[in-house]
């Protein structure tokens, strides 16, 4: 089955190194579809031109967040993945009805993606978690198992979170995403954080949840996050002398 990978992405220093190294690692995987939503009001020209040299199928959209959102403790990327999520939806509109195989997840432009995740996700049959590295505080989070059935969370972080996953510790059959056509993720009332469970709340329940990587036992994907880049040493005006694509 196709896997959909939903990526929201937004104009900064370091945008085209992070689409570098997720496009390598996505080209290594069959029948992968890339659904990069640019946060912009317009396409830009430069995920534009890297779309058309990445190599493997994408799709590229673009939606701006509004600027009331664009503030530092609200939750990013909910247009984004929302849009990713419609166009998916919409796709496969006029396809015959379910089962439709395919699997779609949530990957943020700047964690890091082993291949062996792929192979995991790939037999999700309606919706599968996963351990993530390097995030709430913690070498990992993940999911505790008992019995091959998910019975809680170890997190460092708001244990009382329903689904205490992050958006790259899940992934959802493309069947559960069509027969929930309202599911989205919500700005309102939805705090940093609470996205994942916020939206997973609307599709499953924890007892339903397929646990992947050896019950759970493997870290597959890491929350990395990428230094912030000092540009002090830029010239105030422009002194190199040719154009450089960046
Ligand atoms: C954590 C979670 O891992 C994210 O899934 C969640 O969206 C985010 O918190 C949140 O606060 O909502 P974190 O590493 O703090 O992630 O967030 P970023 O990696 O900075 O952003 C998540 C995604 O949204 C990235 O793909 C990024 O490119 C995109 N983004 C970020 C935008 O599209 N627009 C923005 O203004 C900021
Ligand atoms: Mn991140």
């Amino acid at each position: 089955p196709p896997i959909y990978a939903i990526t929201p992405t937004y104009s900064r220093p370091v945008q085209k190194a992070e689409l570098t190294r997720l496009a390598n690692t996505f080209r290594q995987v069959a029948r992968l579809h890339w659904v990069l939503v640019e946060d912009a009001a317009r396409r830009s020209e430069l995920v534009s031109r890297f779309v058309a040299r990445a190599g493997l199928p994408c799709t590229h959209l673009h939606v701006p967040t509004p600027r009331r959102y664009k503030r530092p403790g609200l939750p990013r990327a909910t247009e984004q993945r929302n849009a990713g999520l419609a166009w998916v939806r919409q796709r496969h509109q006029y396809l015959p009805p379910p089962p439709q195989p395919g699997v779609l997840f949530f990957a943020d432009d700047d964690n890091t993606y082993s291949l062996e995740l792929f192979e995991e996700m790939r037999t999700t049959r309606r919706v599968s978690v996963w351990p993530v590295g390097l995030v709430g505080g913690r070498r990992y989070e993940r999911p505790i198992v008992e019995n091959g059935k998910v019975i809680g969370w170890y997190t460092g972080w708001r244990a009382d979170r329903p689904f205490a996953v992050d958006m790259a510790g899940f992934a959802v059959s493309l069947q559960v995403i069509l027969s929930n056509p309202k599911a989205v993720f919500k700005r309102r009332g939805s705090q940093p954080g609470m996205q994942e469970s916020d939206f997973l709340k609307q599709i499953t329940t924890v007892e339903e949840l397929e646990p992947k990587a050896n019950n759970c036992t493997k870290v597959l994907v890491w929350h990395t996050r990428t230094e912030k880049v000092n540009l002090g040493n830029e010239p105030k005006y422009h002194l190199d002398t040719v154009k450089i694509e960046v």
